[in-house]
């Protein structure tokens, strides 16, 4: 039961979209697990450049079939949107398929998402605006509303009345709590039955056809949003995403048992990236930090907010590891390091005089942590575009090796570019190992 999960290593935004359609070449399946659109995966092929926000990267491969697991939380505009875009331009969304399971983004959970960001003001999250945390939050106070059920919403009987009740206590916490504009369940109860049937063609029990794939022996590619470091129980919560990007998030945004899992994927930058609020130990808050920001054009897909910008940390690395078992590691965006000298990676932290190598999970911990840095003399050559290891400069190739051993898993792909033939490959991701 060969299914691969991609998942990444470090706060999101490491360039998960390139290598899921990279990989995907050779998979019959791609399927999204966690998340929602707050998820931004570029996509740059033949057919031009892509922004996915819910649809799964393989979609470009006309022998693939893409779902959107029960794990995802799922704005139905959004996905209507996406999926006419695509279609208008030439990508067939036939494909594709939503789980029944999974539940809806309504527009009380974006409403609120902003109110509740805004009231906490200094200790705001900097979430993505999208409604993601509140419909997560209804999902497990058992009154979310799933999109399988847009498929009953005919029956006024049933749908409408669970449709009130959560209406109405939404309102009275949009109006009384935060003094907003309450919403209409008369106009979200005629969206709602047009979403079904706009959407019905793509719904299906998916954890059914991807059961039935993997006894087949079908390659399924398992597609990540965010990262581990944003994962509601891993990460350095408060400042955390509401799902689970890391591998535990696969079987439950899925409904696939772990010994379908036969590798696990674990993609890095080459150096630390993240946006919004909470700790970021390497941060550069300097002219090399901006320059790494320039170079890499590192702002969000999703927000455009510009993210922050800092060396490798091995420390967080490691603990990504630990967390998920990588059994191959696809470094990305080492081009974005040429030229630059030094470049450091953290190998350590500092905290009140002692050097620790743990991850600490408290955030305040976190924050009082300074990087303790090895430095590598970096290369002048250029790495953009190099396809074999042998094309990397020298010094290129010892920062890989070091940053191989830090993590302690093997790095066997490397991206140099944002194009699917960018890419050095060590190993096969697919060899048996
Ligand atoms: P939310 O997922 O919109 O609730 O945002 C929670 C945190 O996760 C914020 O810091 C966001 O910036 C961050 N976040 C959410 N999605 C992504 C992503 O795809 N890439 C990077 N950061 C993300």
């Amino acid at each position: 039961m060969p299914a691969y999960a991609v998942i990444g290593g470090q706060w999101g935004d490491e360039g998960k979209g390139k290598i899921v359609d990279f990989l995907a070449r050779d998979s019959q399946y791609v399927v999204r697990y966690s998340g929602g659109n707050n998820a931004g995966h570029t996509v740059l092929n033949d057919m031009g450049k892509f922004a996915l926000n819910l649809v799964p990267a393989g979609i470009f491969w006309p022998h693939v079939t893409c779902i959107i697991g029960n794990g995802v939380v799922v704005d139905p505009e959004v996905l209507l949107k996406e999926t006419q875009g695509l279609q208008d331009r030439g990508v067939d969304t036939s494909r594709l398929f939503v789980s029944d399971r999974a539940h809806l983004i309504m527009p009380y959970h974006v409403a609120l998402d902003v109110l509740e960001e805004a009231a906490r003001g200094s200790r705001a999250i900097g979430t993505t605006g999208k409604g993601v945390g509140p419909a997560y939050v209804d999902k497990v106070a058992r009154i979310g509303i799933r999109v399988g059920d847009l498929l009953h919403a005919t029956d006024e009987g049933t749908f409408l009345p669970r449709l009130e009740h959560v209406v109405e206590q939404k309102n009275a916490i949009i109006t009384k709590v935060y003094g907003g504009q309450p919403i209409s369940v008369k106009a979200l109860y005629q969206s709602c039955l047009e979403w079904g049937e706009r959407l019905r063609p793509y719904i299906r029990q998916t954890e059914v056809i991807l059961q039935d794939a993997l006894a087949k022996g079908e390659k399924v590619l398992l597609e990540s949003a965010q990262g581990t470091l944003l994962d509601i129980d891993h990460g350095t919560y408060p400042y955390v995403t509401s799902s689970s990007p890391s591998i535990g998030g696969a079987m439950t945004g899925l409904g696939i048992p772990p010994q379908a899992i036969q590798g696990i994927v674990g993609i890095f930058k080459a150096y630390s990236t993240r946006v919004g609020a909470g700790p970021l130990v390497t941060e550069l808050d300097d002219e090399v930090g901006n320059a790494i920001r320039d170079r890499a054009w590192e702002y969000g897909t999703v927000t455009g907010r510009p993210r922050r910008c800092g060396w490798f940390d091995a420390v967080a690395a490691r603990y990504s590891n630990a967390v998920n078992g990588f059994t191959s590691i696809v470094l990305t965006r080492l081009d974005v390091l040429d030229g630059f000298s030094p470049i450091k990676v953290c190998v350590a932290y500092r905290r009140d005089g002692q050097t620790i190598d743990r991850f600490p999970t408290n955030t305040l911990e976190l924050e009082r942590c300074e990087p303790v840095y090895e430095e590598f003399p970096g290369w002048t050559e250029p790495t953009a575009s190099a396809q074999r290891l042998d094309d990397l400069p020298r010094g290129a190739r010892v920062y890989v090796q070091r940053l191989e051993k830090l993590i302690g898993a093997p790095i066997d792909v490397i991206s140099t570019g944002p194009k699917r033939e960018e890419t050095v490959t060590i190993r096969p991701i697919f060899a048996p190992r």
